[in-house]
């Protein structure tokens, strides 16, 4: 299959600079983006993914489990037994293959094994083409949260192939919309109405953006979390319950319906603007209300021991002149909206 570049966008980060491309049919040449002193390439993927380039060096498959359990220290450990066992060295290759759970997971086990290898993505969801693949965060899950144990450790190359998204099933094709629609309040204006590439191109623009100004993730990068506080707080309690099945995507749309209330009642934006953001969200076809099943008051706690948050609650609210990180907010309020979303 031929393969169409659409876009190709540049990470300026000094030494850890690279490439996010954009296109058609991208995974088929892939191999012509490995560095030539590459010896031996550790393919990091899952079954579902169903994508496994043609390369010219040496390589092995690594399988890793579906879903957010897989993304875990045993993983970890176990690719990099594999990686020793078939004797990479610092220059050799990880290529991970697949959405966020295979880029967060192999990019952590890059960065780990002999303290950081060199890593590519083929990204193969929406989520991970507009969002997950792009600025080197890396890391997996323990018992006490999501993406607690990580490093910032930047990719080699980033491969967006649209093509991929064709066998994606709807509903993460969805979540994907979650993420994206979460741009359209970061500066992609009128995103539902541009071609497939174009929107994806968008918003690795505006993360590319955020991520060289601010690549460990200060107050800048943070505003990249925009609608994250309540879905984080919605996946960690929501974890494991099948009366709440929420994926991350969709918690995103629903995170982004309870800041722009939440702003409301701080008085930072007004109605219109509120009514702005169900009109993104619901063009989706995205959830805008909470889950029944889901306490508000386990929302709050979880929300508390948010990374970002040291202790107080702390979300990225949008305003007249954009989204900002806004601490302190009073616990009463957040419960009253909580509520106020489900009306
Ligand atoms: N590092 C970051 O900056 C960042 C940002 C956002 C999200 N994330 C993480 O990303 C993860 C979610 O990623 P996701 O939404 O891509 O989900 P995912 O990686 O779980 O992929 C969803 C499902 O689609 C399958 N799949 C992948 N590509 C496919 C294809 N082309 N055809 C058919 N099936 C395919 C996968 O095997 C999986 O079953 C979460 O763990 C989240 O924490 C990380």
């Amino acid at each position: 299959m031929s393969s169409v570049l659409h876009d190709e966008i540049a990470l300026d980060l000094g030494d850890r600079s690279y490439s996010v491309y954009v296109g058609g049919g991208l995974a088929a040449n892939a191999s012509s983006m490995v560095p030539s002193d590459v010896g031996k390439i550790a393919v990091v993927t899952q079954k579902n993914v169903g994508i496994l380039p043609p390369l010219t060096v040496p390589h092995q498959i690594f399988y890793i489990e579906d879903g957010e359990q897989a993304k875990s220290l045993a993983t970890i450990a176990e690719l990099c037994s594999g990686f020793a066992t078939m004797g990479m060295n610092r220059r050799d290759l990880v290529l991970a293959i697949g959405g966020g759970v295979v880029s967060d997971t192999a990019g952590f086990a890059a960065a780990s094994f002999h303290r950081g290898m060199r890593y590519g993505i083929i990204a193969t969801t929406l989520l991970a083409q507009v969002d997950a693949a792009i600025g080197g965060k890396t890391g997996v899950n323990i018992p006490e949260g999501k993406n607690l144990v990580g490093a910032f450790w930047q990719p080699s190359f980033v491969l967006c192939d649209l093509t991929a998204l064709e066998s994606l099933p709807p509903r993460e094709l969805l979540c994907g919309q979650g993420e994206m629609a979460k741009y359209a309040f970061l500066g992609a204006e009128g995103l539902d109405k541009m071609p497939l590439a174009a929107q994806v191109s968008a918003c690795v623009r505006i993360k590319a953006k955020y991520v060289q100004a601010d690549e460990r993730e200060g107050d800048l990068r943070a505003l990249l979390n925009y609608g994250h506080t309540l879905a984080h707080a919605l996946e960690a309690v929501g974890f494991g319950d099948p009366r709440v099945d929420l994926k991350h995507g969709e918690a995103v749309a629903i995170g982004l319906i309870f800041a722009a209330l939440l702003a409301r009642r701080l008085g930072r934006i007004d109605q219109d603007r509120v009514d702005y953001h169900y009109r993104v969200v619901e063009s989706y076809g995205l959830p805008t209300r909470l889950p029944l099943a889901i306490d508000p008051e386990r929302l709050i706690d979880s929300m508390y021991k948010d990374k970002k948050s040291f202790g107080t609650l702390t979300f990225v609210l949008d305003s007249g002149s954009g989204v900002e990180v806004v601490r302190d907010i009073d616990v009463v309020l957040v419960k009253e909206v909580l509520l106020e979303l489900n009306r």
